[in-house]
């Protein structure tokens, strides 16, 4: 029988519930290995989720027990992320509001822990990083899941099909650092280089079988790789940054 404190079976396994992925998150399951357990055991925690979307990472670290505040600037967003975490059972763990990243109305000191996924490249990463620093509790943690900007196929990806992707704010290394300079300490990892080639099994020649094969060995061959040649990693694409407030 589980007790107060035992951790969900979530938390045990640190799994990722695939129903709370979009089709192209299986990239997303190495980041959120890497940054759960820099949360721990999430049970009476604060968390505030910038730009939650439609709610998927919100609902995630509710089922591991915390308290979540999900923002966004989208009302149709919020209603989406409302119904998901219903459809969950989470709804009473999760409040929603409409809120800008860069201007939060929360006061200092308020949540132990802040993540965004796919949010900083649509803010001024200063103005965003700062107001971070400002509401989370010292010992608190910032956790940005973000897309890099270097990564030669994603690069094209976007130039060809994603029109607004021109004004948002992809990540550098510098950017990552400037982001890491507004707290006490932080840590970074880069995730995908030659990984994302396996989406050929998925979305040209769809056949499931060869493209969990290639996204399997391809992870693998990435994390050799980059260990052997670190300055790849500027050209993943997703970075977890983590960052200390002390
Ligand atoms: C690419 S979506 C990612 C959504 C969600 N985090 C996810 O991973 O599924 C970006 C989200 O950030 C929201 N957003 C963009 N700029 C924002 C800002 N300044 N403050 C709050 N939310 C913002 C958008 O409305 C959108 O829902």
């Amino acid at each position: 029988m589980d007790t107060p404190d035992a951790p969900s079976s979530d938390q045990q396994t640190n799994s990722v519930d695939s129903d709370l992925l979009l089709w192209w998150e299986d990239f997303y399951i190495p980041v959120f290995e890497y940054m759960l357990p820099k949360m721990g055991n999430l049970d009476g925690k604060s968390v505030l989720e910038l730009g939650t979307g439609t709610g998927g990472t919100a609902t995630l670290l509710a089922k591991r027990g915390a308290s979540v505040t999900g923002i966004d600037l989208l009302p149709f967003r919020i209603d989406e992320a409302k119904i998901r975490a219903k459809q969950h059972n989470v709804d009473e763990s999760i409040e929603f509001a409409l809120m800008d990243a860069m201007h939060l109305a929360f006061p200092e000191n308020t949540f132990d822990f802040i993540i965004s996924k796919s949010v900083l490249v649509f803010t001024d990463h200063s103005l965003a990083a700062k107001e971070c620093y400002r509401v989370l509790k010292p010992g608190g943690k910032a956790i940005f899941m973000e897309n890099m900007r270097y990564h030669p196929l994603v690069w094209l990806y976007r130039k060809l099909f994603i029109k607004y992707s021109a004004g948002l704010h992809y990540f550098s290394k510098h950017d990552i650092d400037s982001v890491g300079s507004h707290f006490e300490d932080m840590e970074h990892a880069e995730f995908h280089f030659s990984s994302v080639k396996s989406l050929f099994w998925k979305k040209i020649l769809p056949i499931s079988f060869l493209y969990r094969l290639s996204f399997g060995f391809l992870k693998v061959l990435d994390s050799i790789l980059i260990k052997i040649f670190p300055f790849l990693k500027r050209f993943c694409w997703i970075t977890a940054i983590v960052c200390y407030k002390k």
